[in-house]
């Protein structure tokens, strides 16, 4: 029977991952999959989640089913730590999924369940997942500016002239902070606009947030975030816990509904435990637990936090450095929004074929619309990075 499949395309991040396996080269540099590497090149286990994970070894007495939603007390814990309080925790409907991605695709078919002609606005770039999935579901896109091409900053008067065009029915889907994949954010200003056109329009915003804590902080990331749950009436928030808590295997994201009243979150809870029935029964749970416990346990939340600040701040370095070194080999100021860039992504903003000769003559691996992962690099590979650059032309 199963002649009649054709091949998928490949996942254009996933067939990066599969080429730089594959390179024997020894000066190898990976900027492609979303990980962060520790200056030796590893994406280590965080402290905090060691500790979390030895205690609950000592402990944990069943691995019995948690419910459908997953554990309510890592709900009640994810939802402090991306609202903090914004919105009254009564009126929020939540289901632990699989990773973000898992909370993603269940957005997505509540989104189809609630409204089957419902279009979902995407940036223009987005993560290529989320246009895949949306494809896979059948359901109708919508793409609106958002990179500015020459300043390589947002274009925000294409985004707004862009999603005047969203109706009532329509979700516009947004990232948190660190967008990915250009590392382009919109400034505090600019979210006010945005949620005064959401208003205007009645579209229902959709976030996506995976990387609270890389950008400017971990309150900082999620300011967006609380302003416009805050201010509609209706919001869906897919959150990740894989970047931030380095559990990237463990599987373990948030979907959060807030919803108008108390009634209306009933029904969005039932339907959210619905739908992870019809897919995959219960949610991952190890993962999810280590949050719980973590972000509950002053100890273990304070070394986390103080981790996870390393880790921005070496990425922000690493920022620095690699605009420092490219100012000073093209002697000018053409690559500073490499510095200002934020989250673990910059697009550099360069042809599909600069990318194959970065890759093919300086063993260089970036996704193919030149994106870089800033959290693959380190101090010995910005400037191979930046000397690369430079020789191909950019
Ligand atoms: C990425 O964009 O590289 C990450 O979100 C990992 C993934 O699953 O694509």
């Amino acid at each position: 029977m199963f002649e009649t499949l054709k091949q998928q395309p490949a996942d254009k991040i996933l067939a990066l991952v599969q080429k730089y396996r594959d390179d024997p080269s020894e000066t190898k540099v990976d900027l492609g999959v979303g990980v962060y590497k520790d200056a030796t090149g590893l994406t280590p286990v965080m402290r905090a989640v060691k500790k979390a994970e030895h205690q609950l070894w000592e402990v944990q007495d069943s691995k019995v089913y948690t419910g459908l939603a997953g554990d309510p007390a890592f709900a009640d814990a994810m939802i402090d730590l991306v609202l903090g309080g914004a919105v009254p925790r009564d009126t929020i409907a939540a289901a632990a999924t699989p990773g973000g991605t898992g909370a993603v695709r269940q957005a997505f078919e509540l989104i189809q369940m609630a409204r089957p002609d419902a279009r979902v606005f995407v940036s223009d770039p987005t993560w290529p997942n989320h246009l895949s999935i949306l494809a896979y579901l059948g359901i109708e896109m919508v793409p609106y500016r958002y990179f500015d091409e020459e300043t390589r900053g947002v274009d925000f008067d294409g985004l707004m002239a862009d999603l005047k065009a969203a109706r009532k029915g329509d979700v516009v889907l947004l990232h948190g902070c660190c967008h990915n994949p250009t590392g382009a954010n919109l400034n505090s200003a600019q979210w006010d606009e945005v949620i005064a056109l959401l208003l205007e329009t009645g579209a229902t915003p959709m976030i996506d947030i995976a990387y609270q804590g890389f950008g400017e902080g971990l309150e900082e990331d999620a300011a967006a975030t609380r302003k416009v749950a805050a201010a509609v009436p209706e919001c869906i928030i897919a959150a990740s816990c894989s970047k931030n808590f380095g559990i990237y295997r463990e599987r373990t994201g948030l979907l959060m509904v807030v919803s108008a009243d108390g009634g209306a979150r009933a029904l969005n809870q039932g339907t959210l435990a619905y739908l992870n029935r019809q897919n995959f029964s219960f949610p991952p749970d190890h993962g999810a637990r280590l949050v719980t416990m973590i972000l509950t346990d002053d100890a273990l939340r304070a070394d986390w936090q103080a981790e996870l600040e390393e880790v921005r701040l070496s990425m922000l370095g690493l920022r620095e450095q690699l605009a420092q070194e490219l100012q000073k080999l093209a002697g000018s100021d053409r690559f500073s929004f490499l510095a200002q860039h934020r989250g673990m992504f910059s697009r550099l903003g360069t042809t599909p074929e600069m990318v194959e000769k970065l890759r093919v003559e300086h063993g260089i691996y970036m996704v193919g619309d030149s994106r870089m992962n800033i959290a693959g690099l380190n101090a010995r590979t910005v400037p191979i990075l930046a000397n690369a650059i430079i020789d191909a032309g950019i």
